[in-house]
């Protein structure tokens, strides 16, 4: 099937579904399953050097020997997994590794690389080594605050929309969540195993270990979402060690290292207005949820929250049951942002089958099967476990200044972020979530966020309308690396990968095989379109060739970041 094409609307939405419920991520099991009967993680044993052995089916593997504090090398090792995909080319041609950071933190392990490391190698051309870094959920120290899957699993929500509550939900919620948070923090103590060693500088550090276990001077690195903190650290850090770093969807990191996201928000409310105006431009044959106006549209949707809030819609289907309530509707709608291309026609369906009284469109869009132990009476199978969520934690709450909030500092924290957005409902939460996080390593960055030197200038890709890291943060990025070049794509959605751009392919191939940047404001359009015609007239439907390739590993790129930061952490 042509990739924009559109045969008819019912299957396209199947399409989409689908895709939409594979945004979860895979489980270590199953990745051990798919990496091949000679090959698990656990039996792979930790090298000084790379070592790489064949997995995941013409990939290699290796885990490698770092210090877990590199202000004091005798504390210990921790070990990085490394996936990569080999350069096929030839070695007068071999331009080196670049290293990969889908955002998260947290997200799992080496699938990124294993999904589309062959589609990012269409993007930028053959030569280079892709890896992805770091690769949490094979690398040690293993964080979790729990002793096994099935506590893990009772203690966090299984659906990723009901994970973090609106702060509306209820009159306590931010009392609530605050109290969750301390024992977050409290088991992260207990359990506590050189986690304050979970730091973006470490990743920093690490890279450049990799970088060097390579046999090469400098970095080469594309990060995304959270994927830009570690590589404005990186280049904090070691400003004469930066090759080649693209940043794209770029998080401020004043804000990240001060556990205060307000300012992210700045074009969230544009995301939703972007929405609106769209469904109503697209008519009533392109979008469920078309009314008369985009103001109409506006107070349809006010009206639908409304009502769920008082009246929530419980959901049963062959695979799973649950509550379609205020909570999941908002995060419902917010998660569109992130992949408006993928999500914004499913969006209006589900929200057109929910004013008609059908949750069950919304519900089934983003269900998983209910929890199954899957082992052994003695423990797990394998040492590795899906902890996306505890790493997530770890490491941006373990980054930041204390902040030692009370339920009322934090209220205050709510009205202010309120004056921001109309998702500070969601948003609040990230400030709540390390109110009970006390493992701080002494001697962590904290910055200068910035360096007036880099060995070689920057890519800085922002979005015209990104929900949670707007472009503002892209632009302060670029000015505190001097030389450095802001790219933006005109687009909603969340990093370069929300939307396919050759514009964008043809930047970060021209920087990653020349060297070259794009002009001073150069400005990329998508070649996607948010609502496409059911008549088919759409002119990225005509699209064949090498373009429509690009295009398509694009899109698998996204999807995949999508699925391995799993939903449960925002970046
Ligand atoms: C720790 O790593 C260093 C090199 O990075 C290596 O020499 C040493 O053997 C490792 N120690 C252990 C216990 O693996
Ligand atoms: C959430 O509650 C606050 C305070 O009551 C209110 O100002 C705001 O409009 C509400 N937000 C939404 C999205 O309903
Ligand atoms: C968080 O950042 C916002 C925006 O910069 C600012 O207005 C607010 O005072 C900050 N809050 C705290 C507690 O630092
Ligand atoms: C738009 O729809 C609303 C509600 O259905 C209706 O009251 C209004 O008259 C309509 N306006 C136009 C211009 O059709
Ligand atoms: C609700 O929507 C789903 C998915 O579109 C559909 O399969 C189902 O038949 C609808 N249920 C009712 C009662 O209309
Ligand atoms: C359970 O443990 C036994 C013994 O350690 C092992 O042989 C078996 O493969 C494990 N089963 C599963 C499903 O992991
Ligand atoms: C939070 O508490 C820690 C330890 O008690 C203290 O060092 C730090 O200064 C406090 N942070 C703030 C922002 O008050
Ligand atoms: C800046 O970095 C370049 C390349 O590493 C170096 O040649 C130059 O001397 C540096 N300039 C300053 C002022 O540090
Ligand atoms: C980027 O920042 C500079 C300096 O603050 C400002 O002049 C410019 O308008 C900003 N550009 C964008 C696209 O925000
Ligand atoms: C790199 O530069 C060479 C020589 O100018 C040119 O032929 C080639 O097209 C460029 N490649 C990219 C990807 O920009
Ligand atoms: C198809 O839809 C587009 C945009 O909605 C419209 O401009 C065009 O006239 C339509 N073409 C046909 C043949 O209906």
């Amino acid at each position: 099937m042509a990739f924009f094409t559109r045969p008819s609307k019912l299957i396209t939405l199947s399409v989409i579904i689908s895709t939409l419920r594979s945004h979860f991520g895979l489980s270590p099991i199953f990745l051990e399953a798919l990496a091949g009967a000679d090959f698990a993680w656990h039996t792979l044993a930790a090298t000084d050097t790379l070592v790489w052995t064949a997995c995941y089916d013409g990939f290699e593997c290796t885990r490698l020997n770092v210090p877990l504090d590199y202000a004091s090398p005798s504390t210990g090792n921790a070990t990085v997994a490394i996936t990569r995909l080999p350069s096929t080319a030839p070695k007068s041609k071999y331009r080196g590794p670049i290293l990969l950071n889908p955002g998260g933190p947290g997200g799992s392990g080496v699938d990124y690389v294993v999904e589309s490391g062959a589609s990012i190698a269409t993007i930028l051309g053959d030569g280079f080594d892709l890896l992805r870094i770091p690769g949490v959920s094979y690398s040690t120290p293993m964080v979790s605050f729990f002793k096994t899957d099935a506590e893990r699993a009772l203690w966090t929500p299984a659906a990723t929309n009901t994970m973090y509550p609106s702060l509306n939900e209820s009159s306590n919620a931010v009392a609530e969540q605050w109290a969750r948070a301390q024992i977050q923090g409290r088991l992260a103590e207990a359990r506590n195993d050189n986690f304050q060693y979970m730091t973006t500088d470490n990743a920093a550090r690490d890279m450049l270990r990799i970088t060097e276990a390579f046999g090469w001077d400098k970095l080469q690195y594309w990060g995304v979402s959270y994927g830009s903190v570690l590589g404005s650290t990186f280049a904090a850090l070691f400003p004469d060690k930066v090759g080649r770093v693209v940043i794209d969807g770029v998080l401020d990191m004043a804000s990240w290292y001060s556990a205060n996201l307000t300012s992210e928000m700045v074009d969230t409310d544009k995301a939703l207005q972007t929405f609106i105006d769209r469904c109503f431009a697209a008519g009533p044959d392109d979008c469920a949820f078309y009314a008369n106006s985009s103001a109409q549209i506006s107070a349809n949707l006010d009206a639908l929250s409304a009502s769920i809030k008082g009246d929530p819609l419980p959901v049963i289907t062959p695979l799973s049951y649950g509550i379609v309530g205020y909570t999941f509707l908002r995060n419902f709608i917010f998660d569109s942002f992130y992949s408006p291309y993928d999500l914004f026609v499913p969006l209006a369906q589900s929200l057109a089958d929910l004013a008609a009284g059908n949750a069950t469109t919304m519900y089934a869009a983003t269900e998983i099967a209910p929890f199954e132990c899957e082992c052994n009476a003695t423990g797990t199978a394998i040492p590795f476990h899906e902890n996306n969520y505890e790493a997530g934690l770890t490491i941006a709450c373990g980054d930041a200044t204390a902040v030692n909030d009370t339920v009322a500092t934090l209220q205050t924290f709510e009205d202010d972020e309120r004056t921001v957005s109309g998702f500070a409902d969601l948003w609040g939460n990230w400030r709540i979530v390390c109110s009970g996080w006390k493992l701080h390593r002494k001697g962590r960055f904290s910055g200068p966020f910035g360096a007036a030197n880099v060995s070689f200038p920057l890519l800085v890709i922002g979005n015209t309308v990104d929900h949670v890291t707007p472009i503002w943060g892209a632009n302060k990025t670029a000015n505190a690396f001097p030389g450095s070049v802001l790219l933006t794509l005109d687009t909603v959605g969340h990093t370069s990968l929300a939307a396919p751009s050759t514009c964008i392919y043809a930047h970060l191939r021209a920087y990653f095989v020349n060297g070259t940047l794009p002009a001073a404001g150069t400005v990329c359009s998508p070649d996607g379109v948010l609502f496409p015609s059911s008549n088919g007239t759409d002119v990225s439907s005509r699209e064949l060739g090498s373009r429509e390739e690009l295009l398509q590993a694009g899109r698998i790129i996204g999807r995949a970041a999508r699925r391995v930061t799993g939903g449960r952490m925002p970046f």
